[in-house]
C-alpha cells in the first residue's frame, strides 16, 4: 500500500464517516414508510436478517476491495483484477455514485430549503397551504437549483479539506449531533397523546402482509440503506489503515445504519398516529405530511412544534450531507488519481458537473420545462436508472468478483488483517458471496422486471 495515500485518524472516524454514508435519506423517510406498509414488526425482523446475511458481507467484501486495491474504486478493481475485464464493474460503481450525486443532491437541497423554512415559519398553515408550499417550491425554476447549489458549495469545501481534516471531522461532528437530534424528536414524538398506536403500529408484527415483495423489498432497501454498490465502501475503504479490522467495521456500521432507520421509525408513526394522519410514502411523506403533522401535534404549543420541525429537517439534512460527501468523495478521488491532478481540481470536476446534472433534474420537475426522457423527468430517471438498474447489476458482479475470482489468500489476508485477527468464518463468507447474495440479487432483478 502506498504511503502518501490518506487515511483515516482513528477507529471511531472511520464508523463514524462510513455511518455517515450509510445513514441517509434511504433511513429517514424510506425505511419507516417500508415498515409500515410491509407488515410492521414481520418487516423489520426480515430486514434485520437480510442485514444480517446479505448487507454485512457484501459490505465486508467492498471493504477488502477498497482496502487490497489502495486506490478509487476503479483503479481498485483493475488492480485486483489485473486488467481483466472484471475493471469494468468497478468503473460501473464510479458511474452510479457519479450519476446518484446530482439527484441525491436535488433533495437533499430540498431538506436545506425546509431547514431555512422552518426557521422563517414559512411551514405554518393548513394542509392544502403546506402541500402548495412545496408544490410551487419544488417545480420553481431557480428555488430548488439555488438550494441544490448551496449544498454542494458546503460538501465541496468539506472534501477539498481531505480525507482526514475534512470529511473525518466533519462526520465526526455531524453524526453525534444526528444521533442527539434524533433522539430529542423520538422523545417529543413518544410525549404526544395517542403516540402508543403508531408505536404499537409499528411494532405488532402482521404476517399475513409478508410475501415475496415484502422479501425483496427488504433487501432492496438494506443495500441502499448500506450504501452497497456506488463505490462508497470501496472508496473509503481505500482510507482504512492495515490495523481497521474490517468485519467489526461493517457490524458496527451495520447497526448504526439500522438503529437510526429504527429510530426514524419510532419517530415518524407515533407523531402521525397522534394527529390520526396515516404516513405516506416518498417526498410527499417528508415535506407535505410531516409539516402537517408538527403544525398539527403542536398546535397547542406553537414554539415547541417550531422547535421540533426545525430539528427534523435538521436531521434530515445532516443524513443527507454526509451521504452525499461520500458520494462526492468516490468521484472526487477517481478523477484526482486518473487524471493526476490535484485533489481540488478532481472535486471541482466533480461539483461542476454534478450540479449540472442535479439543475437539470431539478428543472426538469417543473412541468412547464417539458425536459423528461421516457415519460420520466429526470429525477425520477436518473433514480430509476441508479436505483433500479445499475446497482443491481454492481451489486451482482460484485459479490461474484469476490466469490469466484479474487484468491483466496487475499480474502484471508484481509479478512485477518494478515493473520493477527482470528476469523473463524472464512467458508461460510464465501459461500454467501458465491451463492446466497447472486442469487438473491439476481432474484430482485427478475422481480422488477416481472419474470418472477
Ligand atoms: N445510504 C444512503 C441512504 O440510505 O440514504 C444512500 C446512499 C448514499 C446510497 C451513498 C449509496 C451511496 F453510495
Amino acid at each position: 500500500m502506498s504511503e502518501e495515500r490518506a487515511s483515516f485518524g482513528s477507529k471511531l472516524g472511520i464508523i463514524m464517516a462510513t455511518a455517515g454514508s450509510a445513514v441517509g435519506l434511504g433511513n429517514i423517510w424510506r425505511f419507516p414508510y417500508m415498515t409500515g406498509k410491509n407488515g410492521g414488526a414481520a418487516f423489520i425482523l426480515i430486514y434485520i436478517v437480510c442485514v444480517i446475511v446479505l448487507g454485512i458481507p457484501c459490505m465486508i467484501s467492498e471493504f477488502i476491495i477498497g482496502r487490497h486495491g489502495a486506490a478509487n474504486t476503479a483503479r481498485a478493481y483493475t488492480r485486483l483484477s489485473n486488467g481483466t475485464i472484471w475493471k469494468l464493474v468497478g468503473y460501473l460503481e464510479v458511474l452510479t455514485g457519479f450519476l446518484i450525486t446530482g439527484y441525491y443532491a436535488v433533495i437533499s437541497g430540498w431538506c436545506l430549503n425546509y431547514v431555512y423554512a422552518s426557521v422563517m415559519g414559512e411551514l405554518n398553515g393548513d394542509p392544502a397551504f403546506v402541500k402548495n408550499y412545496f408544490v410551487e417550491f419544488s417545480q420553481d425554476p431557480i428555488r430548488p437549483v439555488f438550494w441544490t447549489i448551496a449544498i454542494f458549495a458546503i460538501t465541496h469545501f468539506i472534501i477539498i479539506h481531505g480525507v482526514r481534516n475534512g470529511i473525518e471531522k466533519a462526520s465526526k461532528l455531524m453524526m453525534p449531533t444526528l444521533f442527539v437530534l434524533l433522539l430529542v424528536i423520538v422523545v417529543a414524538a413518544w410525549m404526544l397523546p395517542g403516540a402508543s398506536k403508531g408505536i404499537d403500529f409499528l411494532l405488532k408484527p402482521d404476517f399475513s402482509k409478508v410475501n415475496s415483495d415484502v422479501f425483496l423489498g427488504a433487501l432492496g432497501q438494506c443495500f441502499y440503506s448500506l450504501s452497497i454498490g456506488m463505490g462508497c465502501l470501496c472508496t473509503y475503504a481505500s482510507y482504512f489503515s492495515r490495523h481497521t479490522n474490517i468485519t467489526t467495521s461493517a457490524i458496527q456500521i451495520g447497526f448504526v445504519d439500522l438503529m437510526v432507520a429504527l429510530l426514524a421509525g419510532l419517530m415518524i408513526f407515533p407523531a402521525a398516529f397522534s394527529v390520526g394522519i396515516n404516513p405516506d410514502s416518498g417526498p410527499s411523506l417528508i415535506f407535505i405530511t410531516l409539516p402537517n403533522v408538527f403544525n398539527q401535534a403542536f398546535s397547542g404549543a406553537p414554539l415547541l412544534g417550531w422547535a421540533v420541525s426545525l430539528m427534523f429537517y435538521a436531521l434530515l439534512f445532516l443524513a443527507a450531507l454526509t451521504s452525499l460527501i461520500s458520494l462526492h468523495e468516490v468521484n472526487t478521488a477517481f478523477f484526482y488519481e486518473e487524471l493526476h491532478i490535484s485533489r481540488k481540481a478532481g472535486a471541482w470536476i466533480v461539483t461542476v458537473f454534478c450540479c449540472i446534472i442535479g439543475a437539470l433534474c431539478s428543472i426538469s420537475i417543473g412541468h412547464k420545462s417539458g425536459l423528461s426522457l421516457f415519460g420520466l423527468d429526470l429525477l425520477d430517471l436518473f433514480d430509476f436508472v441508479t436505483g433500479q438498474l445499475m446497482l443491481p447489476v454492481v451489486g451482482f458482479f460484485m459479490c461474484l468478483f469476490v466469490g469466484w475470482y479474487i484468491p483466496k489468500q487475499i480474502v484471508i489476508d484481509e479478512l485477518t488483517n494478515w493473520g493477527t485477527l482470528k476469523f473463524s468464518f472464512y467458508k461460510l463468507f464465501i459461500f454467501v458471496m458465491r451463492f446466497v447474495c447472486p442469487l438473491c440479487i439476481l432474484a430482485i432483478m427478475l422481480h422488477q422486471f416481472g419474470v418472477i
